[in-house]
């Protein structure tokens, strides 16, 4: 491994090239990674970037955003079969018929799509600044799309906004359950409990906190409490737990793995930065009615 780690450091300096990594990826890749974060935090830092490269260690969507905002530099995704379970439950197709539905009203996006279906969308958003950019939009109603579960959150947090949303949902965060929360809960009397509002609404409403893998791992940064019930992707888990190992942290359940995120190696980081294979394209159409949508929202987001 330490060889690997070796050959990319290097070949990152030889090609100006950065990784971006996300919280949910295999912990080694972080050795690698100029930036660790959640999907907000690595669309900044790839609109920022002067480097010729971007090697997204993350899902399709994330890539695909990168290249949408940094349309001149060359992305690379190391694994072209890390997809989103989330962002294929809405195709174009889907997205006209849903608007056609429901004429005239604004449409907000989660950044969990493609770009043929953000570029019909007005506006973007992250699990980080949802609340935000739907306030910001100052609308009695909006669609939301394709997170119902988010979606409906923000309906809840905001009160006075209905949220029209589409029938999306993150099947690793759909799955947790009430009783999930109330046995740990029971357990670990003393813990916080920690969620991503990718829940069903009335789960993230037993939080003591809930936001992005960003807004988790800053809650603990921040926090005097010893032990926290983590509800989101084991990678947030497992990267907690390097950083603090006098704090104990509970994974509310099994199976919270995002196997596409798990999908890319150090060895297929290698090998794509290497050869400069697996590249993001994109119809420059599709790319800037998609840019669009990004740019509201990291405007809104500053
Ligand atoms: P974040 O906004 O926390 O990065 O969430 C992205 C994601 O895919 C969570 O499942
Ligand atoms: Fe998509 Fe869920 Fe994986 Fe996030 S955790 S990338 S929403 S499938």
């Amino acid at each position: 491994m330490k060889n690997l780690i070796e050959k990319i450091n290097k070949l990152k300096e030889e090609k100006n090239a950065i990784i971006l990594a996300h919280s949910y990826q295999n912990i080694e890749i972080d050795e690698v990674a100029d930036f660790v974060g959640d999907s907000l935090y690595l669309s900044q830092r790839a609109k920022d970037t002067d480097a010729n490269i971007i090697v997204f260690a993350g899902v399709y969507f994330m890539a695909q955003t990168a290249k949408i905002i940094s349309p001149k530099k060359k992305v690379l995704l190391p694994n072209l079969n890390a997809g989103c379970l989330m962002a294929d439950m809405i195709n174009h197709e889907q997205m006209i018929e849903f608007k056609k539905n429901h004429p005239n009203v604004p449409v907000v996006c989660y950044i969990n799509s493609t770009a043929e279906v953000k570029a019909e969308c007005d506006i973007c958003c992250t699990s980080s600044n949802a609340l935000k950019i739907v306030k910001n939009l100052n609308t009695p109603k909006v669609l939301f799309l394709p997170d119902a579960n988010l979606g409906k959150w923000v309906e809840r947090k905001l009160k006075d906004v209905e949220v029209i949303t589409y029938n999306g949902n993150c099947p690793v965060h759909h799955n947790v359950e009430k009783r999930d929360i109330e046995f740990a809960r029971k357990k670990y009397p003393d813990a916080k409990v920690l969620i991503h509002p990718e829940c069903k609404p009335e789960i993230s409403e037993l939080g003591d906190y809930v936001g992005s893998t960003s807004g988790i791992i800053e809650y603990v940064r921040k926090s005097k409490d010893k032990q926290f019930i983590i509800v989101t992707e084991k990678g947030v888990a497992e990267r907690l737990e390097r950083d603090y190992p006098d704090k104990k942290f509970i994974l509310i359940k099994n199976g919270m793995t995002c196997e596409s995120m798990k999908l890319t190696t150090l060895k297929e980081i290698l090998y794509s930065l290497e050869h400069e294979v697996n590249e993001i394209t994109l119809d420059e159409n599709i790319r800037k009615r998609s840019a669009n949508c990004i740019e509201r929202m990291l405007k809104v987001s500053k």
